[in-house]
């Protein structure tokens, strides 16, 4: 008989307190996320400001803290002006990011009225592409300053009498990449964010800046981009950012271990502020905004004529894509220690968990699962399991075969365990509870099924959903439970 899993979670190897904000996500200007996706106001279901109520209903269901808007790549050509004031009088303007007509009749007004009843907050970005230090500051005043300018009237006049309070801002979008409109080098990206972080502070004194760090940890600069950024910054901005996507090149289990290397980059990244925290004398550790996550097949992009809302990048995902992205959300959590804002891109039909038909349905993903339950049962301490697993082979080197994170919600009194098979085969957990006495298992979800490349459809939105386990109610501090191959497992206990 082959040895179990031994799992041993332990009270005191406290990781750090899970921010809230790492389950956040992002609506930007690209294909149907915002047109058809968040606003449809000729649908059957739209609300009277024309906002889907069947996609709002799944976004609060899904529990996402902050949204990030408007972008993304659109960012770097987006004049914030267009999209606010009386509709008929926006203008329609060529969005070169994505090569698509941009209508404006979705700006920074609807976008605060969406995320209030979506229960949801705003990561706003300021353009560094097109925009200037002052396009900034000045949006920062538009959106926060209470009253008695030019630009906080406007914003009263155009319906909010309140500020929208919007705390956290980022710098720009992946300004090292040459896709970028008006791409920079770290220097003078570096030059041009420190200007507009000082100048959009001094607006208002609340606010936190993300910076740009490398697009992607392929990217030839990567990581210097970071520390050249770093270094002109430091002091002045509040997180850099890292952005990364995967997807199936062939092999499953590479796939599937794709955890593996999203822990090395954060911990490259790390590594690279702490340094540079190291060269500055600096008494200040910098934290990070995983502002862009997911699962994205980026070879199945093709060109399309110029038109309002394409059908851009809407992956359908499978099984083994949420077992996948499953592996990135619990890397999050055993980052907690530096990552305090992470965000599933994006949140409506473009590489997205909720997925819609133009005037028509709606459908949860297989994605969706992943995120609820790590967003719904990670509120407390990532705790740094301590766990014996079989190893496999992967090109990210050995890869754990069972992968494990752990919460302890002090308040709750609730220790969560999540689980992720990559092997094959079926796996026995030996868990040990020791360190919070006696405890009661409360619920067993479990995502597993004999077709990885099952998918959710419009006609079987069900196809792929987990299943709630029975429990046997024990009180004890040891518990056993089989998992499947190839299956992502949520054990949630009760401290007695
Ligand atoms: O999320 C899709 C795109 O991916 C974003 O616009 C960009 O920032 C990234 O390259």
């Amino acid at each position: 008989m082959k040895d179990p899993v031994r799992i041993h979670v332990e009270k005191d190897f406290e990781i750090g307190k899970v921010d809230e904000r790492i389950f956040s996500s992002f609506a930007e200007h690209l294909g149907r996320c915002i047109y058809t996706g968040l606003y449809e106001p000729t649908h059957p279901l739209a609300d009277e400001d024309g906002f889907r109520t069947d996609v709002l209903d799944l976004v609060r269901e899904l529990g996402v803290s902050h949204i990030r808007y408007p972008g993304g790549n659109f960012l770097s050509g987006y004049d914030w002006r267009d999209g606010i004031g009386p509709k008929d009088q926006r203008p329609r303007r060529l969005d070169l990011a994505w090569k698509t007509i941009e209508p404006n009749q979705f700006g920074i007004d609807e976008f605060y009225d969406w995320c209030r009843k979506a229960g949801t907050k705003i990561m706003g970005g300021v353009n560094m592409g097109t925009g200037s230090p002052r396009d900034a500051a000045q949006l920062v005043e538009y959106c926060n300053f209470p009253g008695g300018t030019a630009l906080s009237d406007l914003r009263r006049a155009n319906g909010h009498k309140d500020p929208m309070d919007i705390r956290l801002w980022c710098i720009g979008n992946e300004m090292d990449g040459d896709w970028q409109i008006c791409h920079l080098d770290a220097i003078d990206y570096g030059k041009k964010a420190l200007e507009a972080a000082k100048m959009m502070k001094w607006t208002d004194d609340t606010i936190e800046c993300v910076v740009c760090g490398s697009a992607t940890a392929t990217m030839p600069t990567f990581p210097e981009w970071d520390r050249q950024v770093l270094e002109l910054t430091y002091e002045n901005v509040d997180y850099l950012s890292m952005h990364r996507y995967y997807e199936n090149e062939g092999n499953d289990t590479d796939f599937l271990a794709s955890f593996k290397d999203m822990d090395s980059f954060i911990s490259t990244l790390t590594a690279t502020a702490d340094y540079v925290k190291a060269y500055k004398r600096s008494k200040k550790t910098m934290y990070f905004s995983f502002d862009e996550w997911n699962v994205w097949y980026q070879h199945n992009q093709k060109p399309h004529p110029w038109m309002e809302a394409p059908e851009l990048i809407e992956d359908r995902y499978s099984l083994l894509d949420a077992l996948t992205f499953s592996g990135l959300g619990m890397t999050l959590i055993n980052h907690a220690d530096r990552i305090r804002i992470a965000c599933l891109a994006q949140i409506v039909n473009v590489i997205a968990p909720i997925l819609t038909e133009r005037g028509g349905r709606v459908i949860r993903q297989t994605t969706y699962y992943p995120f609820k339950y790590l967003s719904l049962y990670s509120k407390g301490t990532a705790l740094r399991p301590v766990v014996r697993t079989p190893k496999l082979e992967t090109r990210y080197g050995d890869a754990e075969a069972v992968y494990t994170s752990a919460v302890y919600d002090e308040e709750g009194g609730f220790v969560t365990l999540f689980c992720l098979n990559i092997g094959k085969e079926e796996q026995l957990l030996d868990l040990d509870l020791n360190s919070f006495g006696r405890l009661k298992m409360v619920e067993r979800i479990e995502l597993s099924g004999d077709d990885l490349s099952a998918v959710n459809t419009f006609d079987q939105p069900d196809a792929v959903a987990p299943k709630q386990l029975p429990v046997d109610g024990k009180t004890d501090a040891r518990f056993e439970a089989k998992i499947p191959g190839l299956s992502w497992n949520v054990l949630r206990f009760k401290v007695q």
